[in-house]
């Protein structure tokens, strides 16, 4: 063995040296290292955030209109928009301030362009594009799903290949992350999200009028009265049992909850608008009849994958991330399922699982490192209220008709 340490190993520690150097708190931030602004107007949240390249968050911001909608019944895409454009210029500004970032130091603006709200996103967007040409930056222009599937690798090291289930308000997706800007679709819903089902129904049975539920959004709601209902009550039927593809329905369950919810209040005697007694139990059922679903289509998916090799033969992993990947009867049961197929499952935080700066400043990181989609100030941009994501490989999934093991959903409460 050499006794002098090789070019090599010298570069190496140098570069250790430089990397402790400078990534000291007490020394404050890397002078080096590039920084990036993300701005998301997508949906109903206003957020902004400033990273550098490691993916350290420097400082963020994030105005919720989730308040303003619960009010008024759903998101009014008028009112989104107005209330994107009252708050956009001070959430930048906040998480610029809370960087102690000046717009000059920033290496790039990263913004949501794809799918959302019409609306919303041209907020965003032409927020950004005035902000670049003031200050002469690059502009990265960014699909609101490939931020949700990569923000994970913010917080952890996962190498691609892995599969990523995206499940939120407007979203029900199945896909392949096979690098930054590289994705396989192998499902995606054929109606409505499960986030807008479970919101719907949450409205139906006027959960914000029940006092443990008056400032959550239905999903929230739906996951709380759930723990004290009785799951098996009224079984509803787990959505197309007989298409053998990774996509997903959910607006037959909501149709099959509304009949329910009518006989009920027929039985009680009730006008809707007024709780049910049974509330609880009709939150479980319906909550059981997501999880199942997307953990049978997840099911189907991961075999898919194994099939054809997609996935590395060591550490799969499957990605769970979206507004309703915080609903922990729903990651209890697609653990069951990467239980029984040997995956390991990843789901980040539920602050990082909704709609946040954060997660588009992280995709721009991303694309800045890769060199990919990265725009000079001056070019024009359009935004596109639907966009899938990646290959669509739904064909192929179908045509192979892959029929699952029976797998108990005995999910623990
Ligand atoms: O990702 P997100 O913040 O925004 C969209 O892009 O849609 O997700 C919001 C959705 C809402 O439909 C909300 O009801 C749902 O996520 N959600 C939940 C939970 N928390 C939020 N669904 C089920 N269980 C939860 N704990
Ligand atoms: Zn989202």
């Amino acid at each position: 063995m050499a006794m002098f340490p090789t070019k090599a190993k010298i570069l190496h520690r140098l570069l250790q040296f430089r990397h402790t150097f400078w990534s000291s708190p007490s020394l404050g931030r890397a002078p080096c290292s590039r920084l990036v602004l993300g701005i998301e107007t997508s949906c109903d949240d206003t957020g902004a955030a400033v990273l550098d390249e490691t993916g350290e968050i420097l400082g963020e911001s994030l105005h919720s209109q989730k308040e303003v909608h619960l009010r008024t019944g759903g998101i009014i895409p008028t009112v989104a928009r107005q209330l994107h454009s009252e708050n956009i210029e001070r959430v930048v500004q906040e998480a610029l301030e809370r960087s102690d970032t000046d717009p000059s130091r920033l290496s790039a603006v990263a913004t949501t362009v794809k799918p959302g709200l019409g609306l919303s996103l041209g907020i965003g967007l032409e927020f950004s594009q005035r902000f670049v040409r003031q200050h002469n930056l690059p502009f990265i222009p960014i699909h609101h799903m490939e931020a949700h599937a990569l923000t994970v690798r913010m917080l952890q090291p996962v190498a691609f290949p892995f599969l990523v289930l995206l499940v939120s308000g407007g979203h029900s997706l199945l896909a392949v992350a096979r690098g930054v800007d590289d994705f396989l679709l192998l499902g995606h819903t054929l109606d409505e999200a499960p986030g807008d089902t479970l919101d719907k129904v949450a409205r139906r049975l006027s959960l914000i009028k029940h006092p443990q539920c008056t400032t959550l959004s239905g999903g929230q709601a739906i996951e709380l009265l759930a723990k004290d209902g009785d799951r098996m009550r009224f079984p509803f039927r787990t959505p197309m049992g007989q298409t053998y593809d990774c996509c997903f329905s959910f607006a037959g369950l909501r149709n099959q909850v509304n009949m329910l919810i009518m006989k009920k209040e027929a039985e009680e005697g009730i006008e809707q608008g007024t709780l049910l007694s049974c509330v609880n139990d009709i939150a479980a059922a319906t909550q059981h009849t997501v999880a199942s679903h997307l953990a049978k289509r997840t099911h189907r998916a991961i075999l898919f994958c194994k099939s054809i090799g997609l996935l590395p033969s060591s550490s799969p992993t499957l990605v769970l991330s979206g507004g309703v990947a915080s609903n922990q009867y729903i990651r209890k049961a697609l653990t069951l399922i990467t239980d029984t197929t040997g995956l390991r499952l990843l789901c980040p935080p539920a602050k990082f699982c909704t709609d946040n700066g954060v997660m588009i400043a992280w995709n721009g990181v991303e694309r800045l490192r890769e060199g990919k989609g990265i725009l000079p100030p001056n070019v024009d941009v359009s935004y596109e209220p639907k966009a899938r994501l990646g290959v669509d490989m739904t064909a192929e999934v179908k045509a192979a008709a892959i029929r699952l093991p029976s797998v108990r959903m005995k999910i623990p409460n």
